[in-house]
């Protein structure tokens, strides 16, 4: 569904993001791991042709087969055509417009499916968020519209990056659910190990702008390979103790 090969991102003549190369099969839920500023967020940007201005990209980005690089999403064969999560969700949403009509335009669905959409993200009162203004809501409730926006294009790919960030445990496990039950492909982003132990059947991990490891993620936690990758698992476990992780050997 998604080819990435000899990604390589430049911001203003610096090296940010150096080969990267990586896959996601149709239905198959990858994480995409690594520390802040690690280049997580302008791969994304560059699998929806949607780099910031003054950044520029080379490497080949191929989405269900078309060759998309440079190509913003709205310019791309429509099979090709991510659905995107963003890390601030905000600016995603028309503040002029409620969330009702937002979401029943991707879904062209009727009331009760936005309901239910909402339901899906941990919302127990949609109605009463169909009916309200983004900035009537809170940035976790944002955030959860975004991702039941993302859900109801229903694309082949969906990329998130770091969407369960700003809500706290029980709606993130809610949303959790939800993603899974899609049945899109997703490249999950993400620092949080714990989260992508649970959604995600693959790991992908980045150090300053190079991918340091890439394997099943029950490969990567029961056996790291580099420092980065255990001390995000070791991170993952001083937050959450119980947190039961494949390879918590590792503390
Ligand atoms: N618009 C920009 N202009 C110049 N440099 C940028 C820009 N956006 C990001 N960078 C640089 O590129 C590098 C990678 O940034 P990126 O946002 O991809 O990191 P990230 O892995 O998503 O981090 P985080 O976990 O904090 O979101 C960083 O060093 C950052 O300073
Ligand atoms: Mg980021």
């Amino acid at each position: 569904m998604l080819v990435v090969e000899g990604l390589c991102i430049d911001a203003r003549r610096n090296s940010v993001v150096t080969d990267v190369s990586f896959e996601v099969s149709e239905g198959e839920r990858v994480g995409l791991l690594g520390s802040s500023g690690s280049g997580k967020s302008l791969t994304a940007a560059a699998i929806i042709g949607h780099l910031p201005p003054g950044i520029t990209s080379t490497g080949t980005i191929t989405v269900d087969g078309h060759d998309v690089a440079g190509l913003p999403t709205p310019r791309r064969h429509c099979g090709a055509r991510p659905a995107m999560i963003f890390q601030q969700s905000a600016t995603a949403l028309n503040p002029m417009v409620t969330v009702g009509k937002q979401l029943s335009a991707p879904a062209r669905a009727s009331t009760s499916d936005t309901a239910e959409l909402l339901e899906q993200v941990g919302f127990s009162d949609p109605a009463r968020i169909l009916a309200s203004y983004p900035l009537e809501l809170s940035g976790g409730q944002r955030q959860r519209v975004c991702i039941a926006l993302a859900i109801a294009c229903r694309s082949p790919l969906l990329v998130a990056d770091e969407p369960t960030t700003a809500l706290d445990v029980v709606t993130q496990a809610r949303v959790l659910t939800a993603l899974r039950a899609v049945d899109s492909a997703l490249l999950f982003i993400t620092h949080d190990v714990a989260v992508a132990a649970q959604l995600c059947t693959r790991l992908i991990v980045m150090d300053r702008g190079e991918i340091v490891e890439q394997g099943s993620t029950s490969e990567v936690l029961e056996n790291p390979r580099a420092r980065l990758t255990e001390s995000l698992i070791a991170q993952a476990q001083a937050a959450d103790p119980m947190a039961n992780l494949p390879g918590s050997r590792v503390r």
